[in-house]
């Protein structure tokens, strides 16, 4: 079994509502001294030693703030002193003119560099097997919870549910696969309209809503997003927007789903322009850039035709690859969006896995 890079502070176990900020610590790291000229290519040749976790960066500012040096973290497990390296690593230290003398890195780590299992393994009772109380197929994380572990079922599906959707609230549910979003939201007491346009993933989402006993709560399609948003969504917001009771529109495909955004321009140009209770939008994405938080709101804003800087808020969601990051940027639909009269007819083709 790897060592753990990341032992958890006693006191979260047991917790059973989240705490996020009791997760945080920080552990010593090693790393390189590395001049800036030949910080990519050192980034590069050392892959297999610098450390991976999610939402941290492998490259930071030294202590003296130096700015012709950074320094690269490495994993404390696979690099313990400098006669650590592989041949070919030493070999590329050398010939980029490296020194392999290890400094040491003060890192923090917070709930939001943990895995899942590392979260469930450090809240459960110790003893607990969780991999027998987890099992992921693709994107989705099935809980088996025993009686005994009941308590904590609130905390675990913190993980997943964006927790502002209440009672009496409408979802719109863009790409909902099988339902890990719609089932919880309907199961609070809100109204879903779910979509998916994978026949399968629909024929799934429509099975786990009748499991789950909330098939009253929900409505599906199996449409592409932009018909969706086009169709059912633009039918019933007129009314929703009278009312009091929130909307959220949820679109979940990370690889694709800035670019439907464009389908609420001019959404509802032959209503009356309102301003109350417009719909807040989660739209998750990925983003390779250096500052993904400026990236997302930069790649939305240019999708919905309106600039959103200071109208949003964007939020980290898990690193995917390396140098790859999953974000959600949330907004209000701007009334000048929904209610204006030229409407982007968007021809983009997407896929569906
Ligand atoms: C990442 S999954 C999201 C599932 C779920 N909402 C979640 O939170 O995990 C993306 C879903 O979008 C569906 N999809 C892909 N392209 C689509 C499109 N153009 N219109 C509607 N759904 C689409 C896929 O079938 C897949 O089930």
């Amino acid at each position: 079994m790897e060592p753990k890079l990341y032992r958890p502070p006693p006191e979260v176990r047991g917790m059973t509502s989240l705490d996020k900020d009791a997760f945080t610590q920080t552990i010593t790291v090693p790393a390189l001294q590395v001049p800036t000229g030949v910080l990519n290519k050192v980034v590069k040749s050392l892959k297999k030693s610098t450390i991976q976790r999610p939402g941290v960066h492998r490259v930071v500012q030294d202590k003296e703030e130096s700015s012709s040096f950074r320094l690269v973290l490495l994993d404390p497990h696979r690099v313990s002193s400098a006669g650590s390296f592989s041949e070919a690593e030493a070999e590329a230290l050398r010939s980029f003119g490296v020194s392999e003398e290890l400094k040491q890195y003060e890192l923090k780590l917070t709930y939001d560099n943990l895995k899942t299992e590392e979260v469930l393994e450090a809240v459960l009772p110790q003893g607990q097997d969780v991999t027998s109380a987890f099992s992921r197929v693709g994107h989705i994380a099935h809980m088996n919870l025993r009686d005994h572990q009941l308590p904590y079922k609130n905390l675990i599906e913190h993980q997943r549910v964006v927790q502002l959707v209440k009672r009496g609230d409408t979802v719109f549910d863009v790409f909902a696969g099988v339902g890990p979003f719609t089932v919880p939201a309907a199961r609070v007491g809100a109204k879903v309209l779910a979509n998916d346009l994978n026949p399968e993933s629909h024929r799934w989402l429509q099975h786990n809503c009748k499991l789950n006993k909330v098939e009253s709560k929900v409505q599906t399609f199996n449409l592409d997003g932009r018909d969706f948003i086009r169709g059912p969504l633009k039918q019933e917001l007129p009314a929703l927007l009278k009312g009091e009771s929130a909307v959220h529109v949820v679109m979940n495909l990370p690889a694709l789903a800035l670019e439907f955004l464009d389908a609420f321009r001019g959404l509802l140009q032959l209503e009356p322009p309102c301003e109350q209770n417009l719909p807040t939008v989660h739209c998750y994405g990925f983003s390779k850039d250096d500052n993904p938080e400026a990236d997302m709101v930069e790649r939305a804003s240019r999708s919905l035709g309106f600039p959103l800087e200071d109208k949003c808020s964007v939020h980290f969601v898990r690193n995917v690859a390396p140098n790859k990051d999953m974000m959600c940027i949330r907004f209000t639909v701007p009334k000048e969006v929904l209610f204006c009269s030229e409407a982007k007819t968007g021809e983009k083709q997407t896929q569906i896995h």
